[in-house]
């Protein structure tokens, strides 16, 4: 979690490069923020509870220095406080730094500190302080900052991306090991960031940082380095495709509307442009003897969508697995083990974890991602990118259409039917389009207005709704804050149904196919015990007390159904007054375990 923007160039105004680099990256955690400008006074320094978004570029006008550092804070060692906010400083404040990630050891390097400096030195309950103390103790024993720096970075345990600047040095120095941190490079210009979009405006050529390189950039120029042996390394520039225009609102209110109406297009883009990495990791697949999805979340859900798509479409066995409970599996990984990653962010951390695990067994691993250059493409052996673009809501829901679709090219090409496959799915892309106007808006909001004051919802369907059942239920509990629990049809008998009582809201998954009657078995059930049924499917059904009627797509109207609960879920969230791209306690990338 948490973003880290940090400047070096030639804008005496930096700090609002950083003001405005940090709301671009606000998505990441929003609980408070920070900045730092180093000024020919020393280092102004801000940090605040809250979003960042709501303050005023004017109240920084008048910090005036060319080298500034920013961070948005999801917490995670202390609470939500100004003090626990980011930049943290040293005894003196001539140095700051920000951080992203964890500091397992920081409890041992606490009271090494504490034996030098004493205990009084905390200003923090975060893992992060240690590190400018810990150089602020290197550099009194004599080390340069630089050198102080990558000492430092030597003892910490965990994961981390952390940009130190000190008062007295015309660079500033930036080290990854674990989280994210990719450079900008414009003219006399540079950016470093947890993730490009806090930079597009400027440029879109960059430099990623490997685990385990620190990079010294100083207004004109910048050097990495390999953090144990100190040798210098050679990067390769790299550009980014996404304009900044894709990563905005687009006249929208929120980023997740936005984004659920970016769907109208993406599914014939993300078949277009993912043929022949789709083709490439279908003939690895076709190779492997036991294969493994693993994620977390709304990404989960789509791999286990992909294991009923490859069992039917392709007769594959596949297991899908939480990338936080692989250790179940881990038994089966051997040589001829494929581990598939499927990540929006690329950078949640039970998934690296997973890939650190198989690799140690000899497994292979492949991902589907949509970020590029992120840590999972970059542990990958092979990657199939989704491009569904930037996803700026914390709530998924574009990448997770778009990593249905290459589930579903995957299952075709198997097969050595892929165009068949990218005919389908452009077909379902079309209907989609068509079906996905303001009316239907307007028509899914009416029946939200319905129901918007319950606090307990479900969510039912079977075979591929079955895991459609599950996103549906956590997009709805995670920006509406409504209890919503989704379940296979077959097990309502077996449990559920005794939660079910008069105007109960219950959504209804039904596609035009062989479990149809089943699904609406069950509805028929939940309407006995006084259940109100809300039917999403090709046709209105008697059971159904409203109905959002979704185009008929054959194996593909679970895309179709899992964009309508995400519309219900947005407008859940905003007709009970909340912030659906901001949801309370998440954060868009989980980088911690
Ligand atoms: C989705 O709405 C969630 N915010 C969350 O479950 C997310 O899908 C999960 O954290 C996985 O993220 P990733 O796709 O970036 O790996």
């Amino acid at each position: 979690m948490c973003g880290i923007f940090a400047y070096v160039g030639n804008d005496n105004q930096s700090v609002l490069k950083a003001v405005r680099g940090l709301k671009d990256l606000e998505y990441r955690g929003y609980d408070s923020w920070g900045v730092a400008v180093k000024t020919p006074q020393g280092f102004f320094i801000r940090k605040e509870t809250g979003k960042i978004s709501n303050i005023p570029e004017t109240d920084f006008e008048k910090h005036e220095g060319t080298m500034s550092i920013g961070h948005t804070r999801w917490a995670t060692h202390g609470g939500v406080s100004a003090y626990n906010a980011h930049p943290h400083f040293n005894r003196d404040k001539s140095l700051v730094v920000v951080h992203n990630g964890i500091i397992e050891n920081h409890d041992a390097l606490r009271e090494e500190i504490a034996a030098v400096f004493g205990n009084d030195v905390f200003r923090s309950e975060t893992d992060t302080e240690v590190i400018p103390l810990l150089i602020d103790i290197c550099m009194e024993r004599g080390l340069s900052f630089e050198n102080a720096f990558t000492e430092v970075c030597k003892k910490l345990h965990g994961r981390f991306a952390f940009v130190a600047l000190h008062k007295d040095e015309p660079y500033m120095l930036a080290a990854r090991d674990g989280s994210p941190l990719v450079m900008g490079l414009a003219e006399g210009e540079y950016f470093i960031a947890s993730d490009t979009p806090a930079f597009l405006d400027y440029t879109n050529e960059v430099y990623f940082f490997d685990n385990g390189e620190y990079a010294k950039i100083s207004k004109d120029a910048v050097t990495f380095f390999n953090l144990l042996s100190g040798n210098h390394v050679e990067k390769k520039k790299e550009k980014i495709l996404w304009e900044k225009e894709s990563a905005s609102k687009g006249g929208h209110p929120h980023f997740m509307l936005k984004e659920i109406l970016d769907q109208r297009e993406l599914i014939e883009n993300t078949v277009r442009l993912g043929g022949p990495a789709v083709s490439k990791a279908a003939q690895t697949l076709e190779k492997a003897d036991n294969i493994f999805f693993t994620a977390m979340g709304t990404a989960a859900h789509m791999g286990m969508v992909g294991e009923y798509l490859f069992s039917r479409i392709a007769k594959k066995s596949v297991q899908a697995v939480y990338a936080a409970e692989f250790d179940k599996v881990l038994p089966f990984i051997n040589k001829q083990s494929l581990v598939c990653g499927i990540s929006q962010s690329g950078e949640t951390a039970d998934l690296l974890e997973a890939f650190k695990t198989t690799k140690k067994k000899g497994g292979k691993i492949m991902s589907v991602i949509n970020v590029r250059g992120s840590s999972a493409e970059r542990e990958s052996f092979l990657s199939v990118p989704v491009n569904a673009g930037p996803e700026r809501a914390v709530a998924s829901t574009k990448a997770a259409t778009a990593q249905f679709t290459i589930l579903t090219l995957l299952a075709y090409a198997l097969i050595g039917k892929r165009m068949q496959g990218e005919k389908k799915l452009t077909n379902a892309s079309h209907a989609i389009k068509k079906w996905l106007t303001q009316e239907l808006l307007i028509h899914i909001s009416h029946i939200v207005e319905t129901i918007k004051h319950n606090e307990d919802l479900y969510v039912i369907g079977k075979s591929v709704n079955y895991p459609i059942a599950l996103e549906a239920a956590l997009k709805i509990k995670e920006v509406s804050y409504i209890h919503a629990e989704g379940f296979a049809a077959g097990e309502l008998k077996h449990g559920t149904l005794a939660l079910i009582e008069k105007g109960t809201p219950c959504v209804v998954l039904v596609s035009n196919d062989e479990y149809k009657q089943d699904v609406l078995n069950a509805a028929q059930e939940l309407k006995a015990r006084g259940a109100t049924i809300i039917g999403i499917s090709p046709e209105a059904h008697p059971v159904f007390d409203h109905t959002i009627v979704t185009p008929d797509l054959e194996n593909e109207t679970p895309m179709a159904l899992m964009i309508s609960s995400q519309i219900l879920a947005y407008y859940l969230a905003t007709l009970r007054g909340l912030d659906p791209d901001k949801p309370r306690n998440l954060a868009k990338s989980v980088t911690v375990k």
